[in-house]
């Protein structure tokens, strides 16, 4: 066991706020450095979505979340590899590099040079399209979930403008950055469905939940009414129910129209209060919307969600209290240590007696869990996540973590001490490749012909390595991921630190 010593700790966070850096180029080029063999059965394509300017003309963003989005898309087929990163085109992003100066207020923290003043009464929110990427019936949108999506074309990643999904949405409409994929919806004879929301924040909270048929046509859309301010980032869906929990956070929006501090930052925990599972039903036939209270506490991700009868079981991520970057503090300075870790935490809870119960799976601190996309809404086994290095204490991701929830097995490959991981994306082998036995790179291995089995498939990744500030695309077998990479592909340049992620099997070769 190593213990981090405080000299150490500072070349920690040194390293992890490196990748913090604006990363101003664009790119396009077949992936030639790469270290193994990419499978020749993933077939398919990566997009990921995260902050690329950290800052504005050198005026830098006051938190993460608040940077100008960009899109990655890594093509595979044949184990080659096709790479591109583009800006997505907002009419912020265009009119500030335009004007050599930050013109808008970040939701997070940034603020326009020229103190309260300059800011007081803007009340404009910048669309910065840095959160999600959603590909869906050929079309690939960029996703930020106070606002409409933008679409982007889908092999060249240019920018298409606003999509309203064909007047599902109007002008100024939210679409959430956590959409989720019913693989087998039983209000569509069993057809998957996309599921996502938006919300119209107010006093009160107006919560849109919307569905789409393959074809991305709107097959449900259904209004909720909440009769508070709430913070909804992510939801979790079974086949009759799409599910929120609302944090005990309050919202102060005077010192955001004053100027003093920006949308975000009016967001405060309310320790001690609980929080509320929001259970919707996503269709009219399954009843009235019910809420539950739960000791109290914050999550911004669902791992999953499943019914058992008249229980319902949530997956999440969970951490002690809401924390903000509060207007004197610089993010890259952070101290891990003194912030509240994420715990991958059962809720279970009966929709009869309103009884909940709650397990913490682990004390490792982790983020963004995934899982693989037929699983969706169902009994699982398999959990994927961002994880910190250290088994215990908070720390900056590092490792990818598969955690068994069955046995509660679990396995970890860390890219520490200097690297840094995103969020993986699960991509199952395809089903009749698996079941013919295919020969490829990593054939050899007995498992290989044994019937597809849950965690079949692999894990992507990008990965920051602060020793040559450049980032790889990794990828792992999910049902070995210890084993380390089956392929490292280089790419020569940074990505920073970046947000969500998806795999579409669509190809896009040049
Ligand atoms: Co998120």
């Amino acid at each position: 066991m190593t213990l981090t010593l405080p000299e150490a700790g500072a070349t920690l966070l040194s390293d992890w706020a490196r990748g913090y850096e604006s990363q101003p180029e664009e790119h396009s080029f077949w992936i030639e450095h790469i270290e193994g063999h990419v499978p020749v059965e993933l077939h398919g394509t990566l997009y990921r979505n995260g902050p690329g300017l950290l800052d504005v003309a050198g005026y830098p963003v006051h938190h993460p979340f608040d940077g100008d989005g960009m899109v990655v898309a890594i093509s595979f087929r044949d184990g080659q590899a096709y790479y591109r990163n583009r800006f997505v085109r907002t009419e912020g992003f265009l009119a500030e590099q335009r004007a050599g100066r930050p013109l808008y207020r970040g939701v997070f923290g940034t603020q326009r040079p020229g103190g309260w003043l300059a800011n007081a009464l803007d009340l404009r929110l910048k669309n910065v399209a840095n959160t999600g990427a959603l590909p869906w019936a050929g079309r690939l949108l960029a996703l930020w979930e106070a606002a409409e999506p933008h679409r982007l074309d889908p092999l060249t990643l240019d920018t298409l403008g606003l999509d309203r999904l064909e007047g599902v949405l109007r002008p100024g409409d939210a679409f959430a950055a956590h959409y989720h994929i019913d693989p087998a919806s039983p209000w569509d004879d069993g057809a998957p469905a996309l599921v996502n929301f938006g919300l119209k924040p107010g006093l009160s909270t107006t919560l849109n939940l919307y569905e789409f048929d393959p074809a991305f046509r709107l097959v449900r859309h259904n209004a909720f009414e909440i009769d508070r301010f709430a913070f909804l980032h992510d939801v979790a869906i079974t086949p009759r129910f799409a599910i929120f929990i609302q944090n005990p956070v309050r919202y102060d929006a005077l010192p955001y129209a004053l100027g003093l501090q920006s949308a975000a930052q009016g967001l405060a925990s309310q320790p001690g209060r609980p929080s509320t599972i929001i259970v919707l039903p996503r269709h009219p036939s399954v009843g009235a919307p019910r809420a539950f209270r739960v000791p109290g506490g914050f999550v911004w991700h669902h791992a999953n969600a499943f019914e058992d009868g008249d229980v319902l079981v949530i997956d999440s991520v969970w951490y002690a209290s809401y924390v903000g970057i509060d207007p004197r503090t610089n993010f890259r300075q952070i101290d891990f240590a003194a912030l509240p870790p994420g715990k991958l935490t059962r809720t279970i809870l009966d929709l009869r007696s309103g009884a909940v119960r709650c397990r913490t799976f682990d004390q490792r601190a982790c983020e963004f869990p995934v899982l693989h996309p037929a699983k969706v809404g169902r009994p699982y086994r398999y959990v994927y996540l961002a994880a910190a290095d250290a088994p215990e204490g908070n720390g900056p991701l590092q490792a990818i973590w598969k955690l068994d929830l069955e046995s509660g097995a679990q396995e970890l490959w860390s890219a520490a001490p200097r690297g840094f991981v995103s969020e993986p994306v699960f991509v199952p082998r395809p089903r009749s490749a698996a079941v013919a036995g295919a020969v490829s790179p990593d054939s050899g291995d007995p498992e290989r012909n044994s019937s597809p089995t849950e965690d079949d498939g692999w894990l992507l990744a990008l990965v920051y390595d602060a020793a040559r500030h450049e980032s790889d695309l990794v990828i792992l077998d999910a049902r070995r991921p210890a084993r380390g990479p089956l392929a490292r592909l280089s790419l020569g340049h940074h990505i920073p630190h970046g947000l969500h992620g998806a795999f579409t099997s669509r190809v896009y070769f040049p």
